[in-house]
């Protein structure tokens, strides 16, 4: 087979051209990095197990009507994804305070939020990925104000699907990170989830214990990362290696 042209390579994952125009092939990486990739590790199995975790959310976020650039998992790493022009900012909404927001405003980890929190970050590795305010967003016309209002929206939506999904699965969705993408259909443009959903974006707490089931264990030096991330795998019930249903020999007669 022809080597596949790279469009891009990021941290954790590589976006090779896809097979047909409008479409890219995303390949997840074992790598992983935390502050500004300060801090690098290959933790073996980890992009199988976000290929598939991400699979599973964005599958069921199309299922309740929230876009995504997913259209669907090709192999162990790698997924068929929409191209989309990424708008450069990182939506993170919070629920409980924790990591940068603890710091910056003096918050206990762990204190409830009085209602979920929008942040936005801007993408910029040079910068450390600064926090804006909707005025910088505007102003630098990163975002219109309709996208600014569609961004909220479609980020309020993921957080009450995962809340959901992992409240049903003992898990507490402490926080989390989008990313969102432009598509056209013709004239009309609109925005869609992109990039990945996974422990490496979001906060994820063990509701009875507090134990930690994501990229902090890494972050932190908490434990085996690739355990913790297939904690969440099996809780919801994606399982990279698949059940094989096969226990014992049996004769074939
Ligand atoms: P923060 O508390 O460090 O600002 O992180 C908030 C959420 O965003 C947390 O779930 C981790 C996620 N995140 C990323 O996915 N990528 C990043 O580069 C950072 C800093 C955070």
């Amino acid at each position: 087979m022809a080597r596949r042209k790279k469009v891009y390579e990021g941290k954790a994952k590589i976006l090779y051209e896809g097979p047909e125009p409008g479409t890219l092939v995303q390949y997840f990486k074992d790598d992983a990095t935390a502050f500004n990739a300060e801090k690098r590790a290959t933790i073996e199995g980890k992009g199988v197990l976000n290929n598939r975790l991400s699979e599973f959310f964005m599958t069921g976020l199309n299922a309740i009507g929230v876009p995504t650039h997913f259209i669907r998992r090709l192999n162990m790493r790698e997924q068929l994804i929409r191209a989309v022009e990424i708008i450069p900012l990182e939506v993170v909404v919070r629920n409980v305070a924790a990591g940068s927001i603890s710091k910056r405003l003096g918050i206990e980890e762990g204190t409830a939020l009085p209602r979920p929190i929008v942040e936005f970050y801007f993408k910029n590795d040079e910068l450390g990925d600064p926090l804006v305010s909707e005025e910088h967003i505007i102003a630098f016309g990163w975002a219109s104000q309709q996208d600014m209002d569609d961004m909220v929206s479609l980020a309020l939506r993921v957080n009450d699907f995962l809340s959901g999904l992992m409240l049903g699965v003992g898990i507490k969705l402490v926080d989390f990170k989008i990313e969102i993408g432009r598509v056209w259909d013709g004239d009309y443009m609109r925005l869609i989830v992109a990039d990945e959903i996974s422990p490496d974006s979001c906060r994820l707490w063990d509701i009875d214990t507090g134990k930690k089931l994501d990229k902090d264990v890494f972050r932190r030096d908490l434990g085996n990362l690739a355990d913790a991330y297939t904690e969440v795998a099996r809780r919801l019930g994606v399982m990279p290696q698949g059940p094989t249903g096969v226990t014992k020999p049996t004769l074939i007669n």
